[in-house]
């Protein structure tokens, strides 16, 4: 008789789950992910959160940076990001300009991820200057992840997608805003291209768990944007991604191989084919030729 332990049963992700993970001194995984496909990959590896992230436009859409991003297209790729996973906590990035020009825009369109989406929370970038619109859409229900050292939506403000926080004053106030979104609500913060130590300064400061993109080992979790570990966008990888694959590489090849095949006749070979029964063709057959064809 087997005295091995029955396999845990799994189960959802929640905030409540996520934090209590990271009280227990596990580390959080994180990655993001644009639809069903690759959120249902995401989702049966165990990865803890799936982040919709607006990266989208990038790495998807094709767009230069985040700016142009729209609510609708969020709430598209959302949806088929849900339809994909059942375990992972689903969090919905705010775009550009859907949560900055009033905090009751903010919130619906924070709601319109939970409603519309099919998340369970949403992320949204800034410290001291989103603390109210946080604290609105956390009193309406509503979970939020923030993002605090390089928000890629304020690029043109910062000049570009470089590490951040690297002076003292600047990581004074990065270690203020995390506290400041903490206190407004945040279940979570996403660090962002920041020098470790920072990243571990902050976490050793908050309850809530940090997630470090780019912010060192110390951080409670790690986020990386899949199309990078995957190697699937061919533009840039940022110095802080690890390649796990050469997807772009394997498309590349699988794409000319399918070409040369189609040219030479050898696709589509005998197993791709359909064949008529015997007696059916005999009939089309006959009357071809009844017909004179
Ligand atoms: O949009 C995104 O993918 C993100 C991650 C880089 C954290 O915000």
């Amino acid at each position: 008789m087997s005295t091995a332990a029955p396999p845990k049963e799994r189960k959802k992700v929640t905030t409540v789950t996520f934090r209590l993970k990271a009280a227990r001194g596990e580390t959080l995984t994180m990655l993001t992910a644009y639809d069903y496909a690759v959120a249902a990959a995401v989702d049966r590896a165990g990865i803890d959160s799936i982040l919709v992230g607006d990266s989208l436009g990038m790495v998807v859409l094709g767009y230069e940076n985040t700016l142009p991003v729209t609510m609708d297209e969020m709430l598209h790729h959302s949806r088929a990001v849900a339809r994909g996973s059942e375990y992972a906590l689903l969090i919905g990035d705010m775009p550009f300009m859907s949560y900055q020009a009033s905090v009751e825009e903010a919130v619906r369109n924070a709601g319109r991820f939970l409603k519309e989406g099919g998340m369970d929370a949403v992320k949204l970038e800034g410290g001291r200057e989103r603390a109210d619109t946080v604290r609105a859409i956390v009193t309406s229900g509503i979970p939020v992840q923030g993002h605090l050292g390089l928000t890629p939506q304020s690029v043109h403000q910062l000049g570009g997608f470089g590490p951040q926080a690297k002076n003292s004053e600047a990581a004074i106030r990065l270690l203020e805003d995390a506290q400041i979104l903490e206190q407004a609500g945040c279940f979570s913060i996403v660090l962002e291209n920041i020098p470790a130590r920072l990243g571990e300064w902050v976490t050793s400061r908050l309850e809530i768990p940090t997630i470090g993109i780019g912010a060192g080992p110390g951080c409670d979790g790690q986020v990386l944007v899949t199309y990078d570990i995957l190697g699937l966008f061919d533009r840039f990888t940022p110095r802080f991604a690890k390649k796990y694959a050469d997807f772009h590489g394997e498309m590349a090849r699988a794409i000319s191989t399918y070409k040369q095949e189609v040219e030479s006749g050898e696709f589509p070979a005998e197993e791709h084919v359909l064949e008529m029964e015997q007696e059916e063709r005999v009939r089309v057959e006959e009357w071809l030729n009844e017909k004179g064809h």
